[in-house]
């Protein structure tokens, strides 16, 4: 079967049409997919109106998937394989602790050792507008940088922090944040990172790079700074505006992605991730 794919941008992106993901799907059709998703860094899947054993089968397709050990408070209760990224309140009425999850430019998982080959995440409520995810393709990010900057990068390592920027719960969020802190010791990442399966270049930072190894915070900073200003220019971005029940699936290890926080917070926006796991990269920073 011909795949029919529709561009989503200029920079990257793709709609798969007319599959319906729960149904099965022969080796030769997840194959083509496959080389799509290798190709344009995002699908669309739209009007995916399945249930979370159906998200999790289909995310196997592309490789074992993350049990969340590293977020264990954020995983869903019955589904470890479902991070949920909500901002429904808890039943005892306080914030959810996702609330703010991704609000900030970054690739899942850059903070541990075994960062996400990418990642499927299934829209069940979203606000009446807004609630955006934004998308930079990193590949076209480093192609554009000059000579003399790549050769400046080329041997630079980040420290990746895990957590949040925001806290959604003063109590629960900093023994979350502590938490975290514990389980998740900063990790040092390339920032040029050679993509595993395309053996193509592609730029590895986000604002949880908090300082390159070896270099202190200060004088990390400007440089962290300009690179991420320079990978998120309009020409390298897709945003997406999300329908109910989408699934969107993009490559982490060639894409970086933040959730807009460009919505009105009394409506409820619930989406649920599986993450499939990477290949090892980086080292603990001591
Ligand atoms: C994430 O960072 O995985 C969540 C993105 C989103 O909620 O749009």
């Amino acid at each position: 079967m011909a795949l029919k794919l529709r561009k989503l941008s200029y920079a990257l992106g793709a709609e798969v049409c007319g599959v319906d993901v729960a149904m099965p799907m022969s080796e030769s059709t997840f194959g083509e997919i496959y080389q799509a998703f290798l190709g344009h860094g995002i699908l669309l899947f739209r009007d995916q109106d399945i249930t979370r054993s159906q998200h999790i089968e289909f995310s196997r397709r592309f490789g074992a998937l993350d049990r969340h050990e590293t977020l264990p408070r954020d995983r869903h209760p019955d589904h470890p394989e479902l991070l949920m990224v909500t901002n429904e309140p808890k039943p005892d009425g306080s914030p959810s602790d996702t609330k703010y999850t991704g609000r900030q430019w970054h690739s899942d998982m850059s903070f541990t050792t075994g960062p996400s080959l990418g990642s499927l995440l299934k829209s069940y409520e979203v606000p009446e507008v807004g609630g955006d995810t934004l998308f930079a393709n990193m590949y076209a990010a480093y192609d554009a940088l000059s000579g003399g900057m790549k050769k400046l990068i080329a041997d630079l390592h980040g420290i990746h922090l895990s957590g949040t920027r925001k806290l959604a719960n003063e109590t629960t969020g900093i023994v979350r944040a502590e938490e975290q802190k514990r389980i998740n010791p900063p990790v040092a990442q390339p920032v040029v990172r050679v993509h595993p399966e395309t053996g193509r270049k592609a730029l590895y930072i986000g604002e949880k790079v908090k300082r390159f190894d070896g270099m202190s915070e200060e004088e990390s900073q400007p440089l962290i700074d300009y690179l991420v200003r320079h990978a998120t220019q309009p020409e390298f971005l897709y945003r997406h505006q999300w329908r109910k029940n989408d699934i969107l699936a993009w490559d982490n290890r060639c894409v970086m992605h933040q959730a807009l926080g460009d919505f009105d917070e009394t409506q409820l926006r619930h989406m649920e991730r599986t993450t499939i796991l990477g290949t090892p990269s980086g080292y603990v920073a001591t």
